[in-house]
């Protein structure tokens, strides 16, 4: 059961509870005790667990997109938009991939279960950054010229890295639903879905690779780091388990 459940004995002892409803219920509580009263637990829902949190989730991805939307009609987004666009959009694609990579360890660190609910909504927020991403280079930087999209993919490696990870999550975003993991089976789907590795790999080397012709590796070394951490843990459970496996 997910620890945030059910409130303790005495929530009261806690600093943050001072005249919050909580208080008042244990106080009750703890009255009702020393009375010689039946106590029953006060059962609180969850807030991750909470039908608004989904509602509150899905709010916040849509907060860059909206205000990237609100930067180019409103002409903020500096002396020259669409660059500011396609690099905006593309930062936040990486952002979403690192945020969904992190909701499993984080599901660990922290002992709240409840996170795995927003993992497919964050995945698919993913794609919805890098579609934007790639719709703001076809139309803002290639007039959405077919022809010169594909040679430009051809003849620029980075973006050609950028289109793989774009491919890649095509099947990811298209089997992302429950009855796509009952037609595939459970085991097949994950395997499938372990390509989004190799997305955020190509992500980061697409990035690398932009970065490099401008001698600028600050961020990139940033989001290296950061993508070590998420997939170092993914490899530590691995041999973990397969450790465990041997063993019994
Ligand atoms: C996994 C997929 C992708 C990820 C994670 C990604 C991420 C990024 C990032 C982080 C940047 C740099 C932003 C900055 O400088 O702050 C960028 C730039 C860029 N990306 Fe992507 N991208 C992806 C796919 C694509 C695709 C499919 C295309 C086009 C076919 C593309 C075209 C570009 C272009 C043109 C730039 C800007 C280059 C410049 O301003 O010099 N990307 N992308």
């Amino acid at each position: 059961m997910n620890v945030m459940s059910t409130v303790g004995p005495n929530p009261s002892l806690r600093p943050s509870a001072e005249g919050s409803p909580a208080k008042v219920r244990a106080m009750a509580s703890a009255g009702a005790a020393a009375s010689g009263a039946a106590v029953a637990p006060v059962k609180r829902k969850p807030v991750l667990l909470h039908p608004a949190a989904k509602v509150v989730v899905f709010a916040l991805c849509l907060l860059p997109f909206f205000w990237l939307f609100y930067g180019a009609w409103a002409n903020t987004l500096g002396p020259n938009p669409a660059e500011a666009l396609i690099r905006a959009t593309g930062d936040w694609t990486l952002r979403f991939l690192c945020i969904t990579l992190a909701v499993s360890p984080l599901r660990q660190w922290t002992n709240l279960p409840a996170l795995a609910r927003f993992r497919r909504m964050l995945g698919l927020f993913t794609f919805f950054y890098v579609v934007t991403h790639f719709l703001s280079y076809g139309w803002l930087d290639q007039g959405f010229d077919i022809d010169a999209i594909v040679k430009d993919i051809i003849k620029r490696p980075f973006i050609l890295v950028g289109t793989a990870g774009l491919l890649l999550m095509v099947p990811l975003a298209a089997t992302s639903f429950n009855r796509a993991i009952k037609w595939m089976g459970a085991a097949r789907w994950q395997m499938l879905h372990r390509a989004v590795y190799a997305i955020v790999l190509l992500g980061l080397l697409h990035f690398f690779w932009m970065r490099a012709a401008k001698n600028n590796f600050a961020e990139v070394a940033v989001y290296a780091v950061v993508i070590a951490v998420l997939l170092g843990w993914r490899v530590k459970r691995a041999l973990a388990k397969r450790k465990a496996g041997s063993v019994s």
